[in-house]
């Protein structure tokens, strides 16, 4: 084999590897990506396949300050929702963003098209939404997507600014993983897989 393909299978199986052992870290602190590294993550965020080009996203970086107003619109919005919230409830919707020194917000800003109906474009950003956690893995850092009640809440998109025909697609928590690594586990082929030839 020539040196350029060696090169070439080296980094695939390099690409592979990472895909295959990434894992999902509820545990995340400071510090997160600085501005240069956050600049790859989301071009790579931005490469992500989309039927027409459509660019159906839109991402908010939130740090500092943002999760701490985003906690308070959480605890405000299920206060109204509920009537009334236990002092466990409040702690627990405050702190909700702060599991993490970052948040990066993947909302689908879902068009008309008479070809690419909303769930291509909801698909588009998950799979954005893949890209950034798979970059940020090969950087060291660690990342967990999540949603949850509140990502599908109308006042939660509407204080993203998003419309109502718009879905969250995650909430991507970014950070340096901290605590135990879980063990990992992988699907059996067979157990997902049919091969009709
Ligand atoms: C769209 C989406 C939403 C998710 N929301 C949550 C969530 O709210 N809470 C949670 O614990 N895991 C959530 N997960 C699952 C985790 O992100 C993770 O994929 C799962 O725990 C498996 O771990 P792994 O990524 O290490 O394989 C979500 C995954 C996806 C794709």
């Amino acid at each position: 084999m020539s040196d350029a393909s060696n090169e070439k299978t080296n980094t695939m199986n390099q690409t592979i590897e990472q895909i295959i052992q990434r894992q999902s870290r509820p545990r995340l602190e400071l510090p997160a990506p600085n501005e240069a590294e956050l600049q790859l993550v989301l071009r790579c965020g931005l490469r992500a396949p989309d039927h027409f080009r459509l660019k159906p996203w839109r991402f908010l970086v939130l740090q500092g300050a943002a999760l701490i107003r985003l906690g308070e619109t959480f605890q405000a919005i299920k206060a109204k929702e509920l009537g009334e919230l236990s002092e466990a409830q409040v702690q627990k919707f405050l702190n909700m963003p702060l599991r993490a020194p970052m948040i990066i917000v993947a909302i689908a800003n879902i068009q008309e098209h008479p070809k690419v109906p909303p769930i291509e474009q909801a698909v588009a950003v998950g799979c954005a939404v893949q890209n950034m956690q798979l970059a940020l893995a090969s950087m060291g850092y660690g990342a967990m997507w999540r949603t949850g009640d509140l990502a599908f809440n109308p006042a939660v998109k509407e204080y993203f600014k998003a419309q109502e025909k718009d879905e969250i697609i995650g909430f991507l928590y970014v950070g340096t993983p901290a605590g135990p690594v879980k063990e990992l586990t992988e699907q059996a082929i067979e157990e997902a897989v049919e091969f009709w030839s």
